[in-house]
């Protein structure tokens, strides 16, 4: 999975630990680009309970969207008294290269938040990681993935779930609702969802919850609930500062994208006719790279997503560029999300409902 990610989407490997390193239990490939880490972690012996369980019932998916904070026993603290669950209380873990605090606490579905207070730690990643066993030549001869840091991370909740997921943000983290015109029912004929987006004091973590809608068939949210075994991340977003750049590199890389039915781009060109904003970049390159746009009376937003990045339907990543623009895309949701349909008919999950199922 490191390999793929490396080769599909210009990560490079930064940092290892694993049997030859002393690490009996969990195998783990360190991943970067720009600001981006992913951390790819797999268990070593058959019946390990805390990576090979979550491996059988999720499938690859995120296990942990870790913070870095500056306080992490003061918040761990905050959350415990609001009645938040603390996986593991803080522990401090340390090398040649100094000293990092870390804690665990619990959000929805298994997922976790790793809080990770760095005290002066000067190494390669965290404590206990090595530099990489092996670097593939072939990388740096591959154009730039052009990706710079974490825009938003989305969960996708069960039923009636979203409200009290984002009031655990709000009550635990002491994140606020971020305004966005995303806030709101969204839906195509067939499927619907709600979303609600969660961000911290600073507004430098945004995390969009969403919840299915009733609709004429299965929502999107819900298969990914079946497939994912109950909540989880739904897709992590990149954002870069030139996404023509960035998708003509990453589509040269054979990573496969979302399609996008040409008529979206026929409503795009008349819609953008009476815009107060001027999109800068070339429609027509757009179009040709299947690139999403959306807009306000203020900035836009350019955006495209992935196909699921493993084989059961769940996780999948958007590259996202932004003109002052804040929102997370609910204008493409229609245009977009009728093509998502088209998959998961393709994978007979758009099933019609029963009156009463
Ligand atoms: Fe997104």
């Amino acid at each position: 999975a490191a390999s793929y990610y490396c080769n599909k989407l210009g990560f490079e490997e930064l940092a290892y630990r694993g049997l030859e390193t002393g690490s009996r239990e969990v195998v783990s490939h360190v991943i970067k680009q720009d600001k981006i880490v992913f951390v790819l972690s797999s268990a070593l012996n058959p019946g390990n309970e805390e990576m090979g369980e979550h491996l059988v019932k999720h499938g690859d998916g995120v296990k942990d969207v870790a913070f870095e904070v500056e306080d992490c026993d003061f918040i761990v603290q905050k959350a415990k008294e609001r009645g938040a669950v603390v996986v593991k209380e803080p522990w401090v873990e340390e090398d040649k290269f100094g000293k990092v605090k870390f804690a665990v606490i619990q959000t929805y579905g298994d997922t976790t938040h790793t809080l990770i207070e760095k005290l002066n730690y000067k190494g390669l990643f965290l404590p206990g990681y090595h530099p990489p066993l092996f670097k593939d030549p072939t990388l740096p001869k591959l154009p730039s993935g052009k990706l710079n840091f974490v825009d938003h991370v989305v969960g996708n909740q069960p039923d009636l779930q979203m409200v009290p997921v984002a009031d655990w943000y709000q009550k635990n983290l002491l994140f606020h609702r971020f305004w966005s015109v995303d806030d709101k029912q969204l839906h195509t004929e067939f499927s619907a969802l709600r979303s609600i987006v969660v961000t911290n004091y600073e507004e430098t973590i945004k995390m969009p919850i969403n919840e299915p809608a009733l609709g004429k068939r299965k929502s999107q949210i819900q298969e990914y609930i079946d497939y994912y075994g109950g909540a989880g991340v739904q897709h992590i977003a990149l954002n870069t500062s030139d996404i023509i750049s960035a998708i003509t590199n990453l589509k040269q890389r054979g990573l496969q994208f979302m399609d996008v039915p040409s008529s979206y781009y026929q409503m795009l060109r008349e819609r953008l006719k009476t815009a107060k904003i001027k999109v800068k970049e070339s429609i027509d390159k757009l179009e040709e790279l299947k690139i999403l746009v959306d807009f306000d009376e203020k900035g836009y937003l350019l955006q495209i997503f992935t196909k699921p990045v493993q084989d059961r339907p769940t996780v999948f990543l958007e590259v996202i560029q932004r003109h002052n623009h804040q929102g997370f895309g609910a204008g493409n949701f229609k245009s977009l999300f009728e093509a998502i349909e088209i998959d998961q008919d393709a994978r007979g999950n758009l099933t019609i409902l029963e009156p009463n199922g």
